[in-house]
C-alpha cells in the first residue's frame, strides 16, 4: 500500500464543479483541485467577466468558467447539461456559492446594547424577501445544486476513474456560522448555514443506496469579499494578528487552510467520509457560544 501523501492526496483525473468557485474560498478549492491533478474543474458564478479572470489568473488549462446562477433551476439544468456535453460525468460537486444575509443591530464594545425598541425597528427595516434570499443561495441552491449534478455524479461512479474504493461526493461549503450562537451575527446566515449542515447529513443518508457521499467543510474566519468589512470590525486587518480570545491561531484562514481541508475530503484521503463535517477555523469556535 503506497501511503505517501503524493498517493493519497492528489485528485488525478477528476471533473468537479465549484459553485462560487470565482471568487475568495471557492476560487481556493478551485486551485488546491487544479493544482493536485484534477482533469477539469468547472467554476460556477453570475459573473462571466470574474470566472474567466480567475481562470486566466490560476489554471485556465483545467479551470473552466461555467456561467450561471445557483438559484435558477433552469441554469442549474442548463449547466449541468453542458458538462453532459463536454464531459458526460462528474466525480465532485462542491455546492460553495453563498452570500452573507442581512444583520442585527448589536451594541458597539462597550456600550449598551441597542433597546429592544431600536434592535425590533432595525430588524424590521429588512424585508422578509432579504432574509429569505439568504436561504435560496445557502441552503436552497445546496440542494438543488446537488440534485442537478446527481446524474452526472453517478456517471462518475460508472467511470471509476478514482478507483473502486473512492465514491463521487458532493461537499456543502457550510460554516462555524451554523454552529454559533454569537449576538449580533446574522440570523438569516447562521440559520441557513446550520439547515446546509444538516441538509448534508441527511443527504448524506438518502444517497447511500445511490453511492454519492455528501460532506460538509465549515470553515471559520478567511478573508474574502464576504467578510471584508466584517473582518475589519474584529480584527486589525485581513492580514493582522488576531487575539487568541478571538481566534486561538491568532489569524484569518488562508489558503493552504482550505486546500489542505479540500485535499482531504476530495481524494483517496477522505474515501472513507460520508456525512462528515470538517471544521477549518483556528479554533474559533471554541471560543464562541456554540453548539456542534
Ligand atoms: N469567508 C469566510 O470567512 C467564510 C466562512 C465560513 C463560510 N464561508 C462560506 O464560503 C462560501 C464562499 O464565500 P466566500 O467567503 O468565498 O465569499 P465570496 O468571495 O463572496 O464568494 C461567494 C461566491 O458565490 C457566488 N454566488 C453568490 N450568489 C450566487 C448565485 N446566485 N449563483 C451563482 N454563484 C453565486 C459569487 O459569485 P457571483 O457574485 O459572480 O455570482 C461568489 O463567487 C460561502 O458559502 C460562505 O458562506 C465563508
Amino acid at each position: 500500500m503506497n501511503l505517501t501523501a503524493e498517493a493519497l492526496f492528489n485528485v488525478n483525473g477528476i471533473v468537479a464543479i465549484v459553485t462560487g468557485g470565482g471568487t475568495g474560498i471557492g476560487l481556493m478549492i478551485a486551485k488546491a483541485l487544479a493544482a493536485n491533478g484534477a482533469r477539469r474543474v468547472y467554476i460556477v458564478g453570475r459573473r462571466k467577466e470574474v470566472l474567466e479572470a480567475a481562470a486566466n489568473a490560476t489554471f485556465p488549462e483545467s479551470i473552466v468558467p461555467l456561467p450561471g446562477d445557483v438559484t435558477s433551476l433552469e441554469s442549474l439544468c442548463e449547466m449541468a447539461e453542458r458538462v453532459k456535453t463536454e464531459v458526460g460525468y462528474v466525480n465532485l460537486l462542491v455546492a460553495n456559492a453563498g452570500v452573507m444575509g442581512p444583520r442585527p443591530l448589536k451594541a458597539s464594545p462597550g456600550q449598551s446594547p441597542p433597546t429592544l425598541s431600536e434592535f425590533c425597528a432595525h430588524a424590521l427595516a429588512t424585508p422578509m424577501d432579504v432574509f429569505t434570499d439568504t436561504y435560496s443561495v445557502n441552503t436552497t441552491a445546496v440542494y438543488y445544486s446537488a440534485l442537478a449534478f446527481l446524474e452526472l455524479l453517478d456517471a462518475g461512479n460508472t467511470v471509476g476513474n478514482m478507483g473502486a474504493d473512492w465514491k463521487s461526493q458532493v461537499i456543502a461549503t457550510s460554516s462555524i456560522g451554523g454552529f454559533s450562537r454569537l449576538k449580533g451575527a446574522s440570523f438569516a446566515y447562521n440559520s441557513s448555514k446550520a439547515a446546509t449542515t444538516h441538509l448534508m447529513k441527511m443527504m448524506a443518508t438518502s444517497l447511500v443506496p445511490y453511492k454519492i457521499r455528501c460532506n460538509v467543510l465549515a470553515p471559520g474566519i478567511f478573508p474574502t469579499d464576504l467578510t471584508g468589512s466584517f473582518m475589519n470590525n474584529i480584527g486589525p486587518s485581513h492580514t493582522g494578528t488576531f487575539d487568541p480570545s478571538l481566534i486561538p491561531a491568532e489569524r484569518a484562514g488562508s489558503e493552504p487552510d482550505i486546500a489542505g481541508a479540500t485535499l482531504f475530503l476530495a481524494s483517496k484521503a477522505g474515501a472513507y467520509c460520508n456525512g462528515s463535517v470538517i471544521v477549518v477555523d483556528g479554533g474559533r469556535l471554541g471560543t464562541l457560544t456554540s453548539t456542534y
